[in-house]
């Protein structure tokens, strides 16, 4: 595992002056394409330096096509947006990004097996288990999960003790029983029941908008911010999370499998109660804007410089077609 990370991206964002605002001062949305592809540039360089090839008996190949080339990395660019807002410390920020990311591939590994949501494509490829097996999905999950951990603890030089503690503390509690974990035990607990949208709500908070609002979180914590401001990154990434999960199920029902690199339909077919389910599908869209105006909001209000990734970040999980 490499000591440190920090390479320059390959497509390196255009340098002072060019940040190209829109009238009323809105970043254009090709600033905002530049900043992320050098971003995912990082990210996936990290991940792909982290993951290890050689781990025993096919472990590492399996961890590394559950992890490597796929999926949209939003988690990660959340990190690093809400870091550039508080002028985060790099490599402790590209570390959480990785971790991050490390925590929901891993998620969705066990998501897929037979005894979760028992699904065969995922992010356009065969699952982990139908590739790998079953027992080698499971360990693959469990050793991505602990490679997370992992990566945010280097050596004390590379990023301070209290740093590496607050990290591991917010992924922790987010990827846990109070978070994803407890989440998908509800999830599966619900199948076939009719839930009242706020227990639907408390579902999808933990399920998915735990990890996203604690991506926010690990970004903030790597650099200074006062405490109203870290509240109003909290609130954003509180919307921004459930947002995803609403938007995630309204997805299952509009878009076909081949857009979305996933089974479509899947939710109804197991009868899990969703947005769509419990609200209709006029309902949860709006849903979905209230809660990307409530997360504009709250930075708005946040009084921080540089919020212009997250803004559009919040865009792109409402907007999304996969
Ligand atoms: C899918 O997440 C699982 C949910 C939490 C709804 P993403 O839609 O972010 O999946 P990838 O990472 O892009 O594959
Ligand atoms: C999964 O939710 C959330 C996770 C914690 C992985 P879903 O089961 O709706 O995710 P997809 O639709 O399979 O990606
Ligand atoms: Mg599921
Ligand atoms: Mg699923
Ligand atoms: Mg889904």
């Amino acid at each position: 595992m490499p000591a440190r990370v920090g390479r320059e991206p390959r497509h390196s964002a255009p340098s002072g002056g060019s940040d190209r605002r829109e009238p009323g001062g809105c970043m254009k949305r090709d600033a905002f394409d530049t900043w992320s592809l050098g971003e995912l540039d990082a990210v996936e360089s990290a991940l792909d330096a982290w993951v290890p090839a050689d781990a025993p008996s096919g472990l590492g190949d399996a961890m590394r096509y559950a992890v490597l080339d796929g999926g949209k990395r939003l988690r990660p660019l959340l990190v690093l947006a809400a870091a550039e807002a508080v002028h985060g410390e790099r490599e402790a920020a590209l570390r959480a990004a990785s971790a991050v990311e490390l925590i929901h591939a891993y998620s969705l590994v066990h998501d897929d097996l037979p005894c979760m949501d028992n699904d065969v494509l995922r992010r356009g490829k065969p699952t982990v288990h139908v590739r790998f097996g079953v027992a080698q999905a499971m360990l693959a999950g469990d050793a991505m999960q602990a490679l997370a951990f992992e990566v945010l603890t280097p050596e004390s030089s590379v990023v301070a003790p209290a740093l590496q503690a607050r990290l591991c503390g917010l992924l922790a509690r987010a990827a846990g029983d109070a978070g994803m974990a407890g989440g998908q035990a509800i999830d599966l607990a619900s199948v076939g029941l009719r839930l009242d949208e706020r227990a639907l709500c408390d579902m999808h908070r933990r399920k998915t908008g735990a990890l996203l609002k604690a991506s926010v979180l690990m970004g903030a914590a790597c650099g200074t911010s006062s405490p109203a401001q870290w509240q109003a990154l909290s609130a954003y990434g509180e919307a921004v999370g459930l947002a995803f999960q609403v938007v995630d199920d309204i997805l299952d029902v509009t878009q076909a499998s081949a857009t979305l690199g996933k089974t479509a339909g899947k939710d109804l077919d197991h009868n899990k109660p969703t947005y769509v389910s419990v609200l209709g599908l006029d309902a949860a869209r709006h849903r979905a804007d209230e809660l990307r105006r409530a997360a504009r909001a709250a930075l708005g209000a946040s009084g921080l410089g540089n919020v212009r990734s997250l803004l559009v970040l919040a865009d792109r999980v409402v907007d999304r077609e996969s």
